[in-house]
């Protein structure tokens, strides 16, 4: 059968009848908010590239995580970003468990890297000039310990060092937290789209780029064997990242493996919708729910976005 018997038509001509055959459907569920932690009481700095966005204190981050749970979204992902910051990355194990005491019933995330944390902003230390791998096992394990034991439910390694996942979760089972669970930021490219997050997170490498540890965006086959490796090594979520330019790593992914996926609609992601929208060029809020949709309808489990708490507040219970 086709036209004129076949009339696609038929079943968009109302939003009752779209709502019936609505395959993919945000959900409040989905939803993860990213948060920025500076030192201090009462800072509410907003970051110039991300309107909506700030850099909170403490005190700020608990206020916040209360919001976040009354608009039912289930997770907060926390960014440290300390005041002082040095070649080995010393603040990156010292978390404080705010964030879960404010709001107990939140799931916590915590992403576990050295960038936010070194003086020369690599996510590893460095060696003869280069960031060595094992090296750098130590310094995030010790992190995510430490975020274990101010009470993360979730630790998310981002730096993309081999073997971190395997050296996170030995760690953390050694050290009695064998029920903190590991999202793996398993895909992720070397992305022009993080420049806004490095000036909230301070943490633009000094020099060089993160290309020889972060994946070449052109490669997808090796994306999946990335995701296969952090999973033998014991990840329990998989994550790609950025979200809208690599939405056939996951779409694959999501054939691929039978465990919760995630997507972080980055920073840069964020900034183009809010900047287009404030010219006036599109309307920001239709052109958000669209790209997260289109994030949700690829496989994603887990959304990652700066917009959580707008969406949440629009979609319904
Ligand atoms: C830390 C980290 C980055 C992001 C998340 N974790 C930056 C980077 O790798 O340079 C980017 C998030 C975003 O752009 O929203 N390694």
């Amino acid at each position: 059968m086709s036209f004129p018997s076949v009339r696609m038509r038929r079943l968009r001509r109302s939003e009752a009848l779209r709502r019936l055959s609505r395959e993919a459907r945000l959900s409040r569920d989905d939803l993860v908010l990213p948060l920025f932690a500076v030192e201090g009481t009462r800072v509410r700095q907003p970051v110039a590239s991300m309107p909506g966005v700030f850099r909170l204190s403490p005190d700020e981050i608990a206020e916040e995580a209360k919001r976040v749970a009354d608009l039912g979204i289930p997770a907060l992902i926390l960014f440290g970003v300390p005041a002082a910051k040095d070649a080995r990355g010393s603040g990156a194990d010292r978390a404080d468990g705010i964030a879960k005491r404010a709001a107990p019933e939140l799931c916590v995330i915590t992403d576990v890297c050295l960038c936010e944390y070194t003086d020369h902003g690599h996510c590893g230390v460095i060696e003869n000039g280069e960031v060595a791998n094992d090296p750098s096992l130590e310094r995030l394990a010790a992190a995510a310990v430490s975020h274990a034991r101010a009470g993360a439910d979730v630790v998310a390694p981002s730096d993309m060092m081999d073997g971190r996942v395997g050296a996170i979760r030995r760690a953390l089972d050694e050290s009695g937290f064998a029920e903190v669970a590991i999202l793996a930021y398993a895909a992720k490219y070397a992305s022009a789209f993080y420049g806004p997050f490095r000036e909230a997170a301070e943490s633009a490498p000094a020099f060089g780029d993160r290309r020889g540890y972060q994946m070449d965006p052109p490669n997808r086959r090796e994306a999946l064997r990335e995701m296969e490796l952090d999973l033998a090594e014991g990840a329990d979520v998989l994550m790609v990242k950025p979200a809208l330019p690599y939405l056939d790593v996951l779409a694959e992914a999501r054939r691929r493996f039978e465990v919760p996926l995630a997507a972080y609609h980055v920073s840069g992601e964020y900034a183009m919708l809010m900047a287009a929208a404030e010219r006036g060029w599109l309307d920001g809020t239709r052109a958000m729910l669209e790209a997260l949709v289109s994030i949700k309808r690829a496989g994603a489990d887990w959304i990652l976005t700066y917009a959580a708490k707008e969406v949440a507040a629009r979609l319904a219970p």
